[in-house]
């Protein structure tokens, strides 16, 4: 994916300025940066629910820009949103037929059995509503409903927030893991940075809505400004 020039906000509020970076297929990228950067701004921007203002979009050999968050789906891009926002009266397992883009789609793939594979505790849990969930297994619900439609890329919005140290190690076994078989493309938001360097091979640092900083992780582990700023050394 390709991002080139990226304007974008709300109203006449601009927050992202000028934003350029990509991402290989198969690549996992990591975007940090302060509370209020614009990081969820960005992949919202990139799922077409935040309308860009300027810039131009890539994927997969396709200009994408301006095009509706439901083709983008189809196209293989899914956003799993910040606190995984799961429709809290609904079982767990009508939530993941909402991550479909077509109902007859779902029950025709079994892509609903090779979640519940992937994700043993889902399945127990398949009736059970998702208000009721814990922190660690709403985020792989959201994580799950994120793959219902079999993306290529999948953008992550802070998968560890709130959860436990140990819950955060489970989740990210998880998405190695998913990475890893289904060879997916991920773009990762992470206030943790630790979590971030580890899984990503590249990361993009964006302050006040413009990216400052990028370089591999093992760069980054190394700069002054992240050991200071990001991971409190
Ligand atoms: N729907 C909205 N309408 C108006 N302003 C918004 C909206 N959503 C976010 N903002 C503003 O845009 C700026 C960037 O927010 P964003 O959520 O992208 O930051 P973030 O980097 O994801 O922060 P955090 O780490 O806290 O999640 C903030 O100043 C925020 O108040
Ligand atoms: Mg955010």
């Amino acid at each position: 994916m390709q991002v080139k020039g990226l304007h974008s906000g709300y109203g006449k509020v601009p927050i992202l300025h000028d934003v350029s970076f990509h991402i290989d297929e198969r690549e996992t990228v990591a975007v940090i940066g302060p509370n209020g950067a614009g990081k969820s701004t960005l992949l919202k921007t990139i799922a077409g629910l935040v309308k860009l203002t300027s810039g131009e979009l890539y994927f997969d050999g396709h200009n994408i820009t301006g095009t509706s968050p439901d083709q983008l789906v189809r196209l293989g891009i899914a956003l799993v949103p910040e606190g995984g926002r799961p429709f809290a009266n609904m079982s767990v397992i009508d939530n993941l037929r909402m991550g479909a883009y077509s109902k007859r789609e779902v029950l025709k793939t079994g892509v609903l059995d090779e979640l519940f594979e992937i994700f043993p505790r889902l399945k127990e849990r398949a009736k059970q509503m998702a208000r009721t969930l814990s922190g660690g297994e709403r985020q792989m619900l959201a994580i799950a409903r994120g793959l219902v439609s079999r993306p290529k890329m999948i953008m992550l919005d802070e998968p560890s927030l709130g959860l436990a140290p140990n819950l955060v190690d489970e989740i990210y076994e998880k998405i190695c893991a998913l990475r890893n078989e289904l060879g997916l493309t991920v773009l990762l938001i992470e206030q943790n940075t630790n979590y971030a360097l580890e899984l990503a091979s590249r990361c993009y640092v964006l302050e006040n809505g413009r990216i400052v900083m990028e370089g591999s992780s093992a760069e980054m582990s190394g700069s002054e400004h992240i050991k200071k700023h990001y991971l409190g050394l």
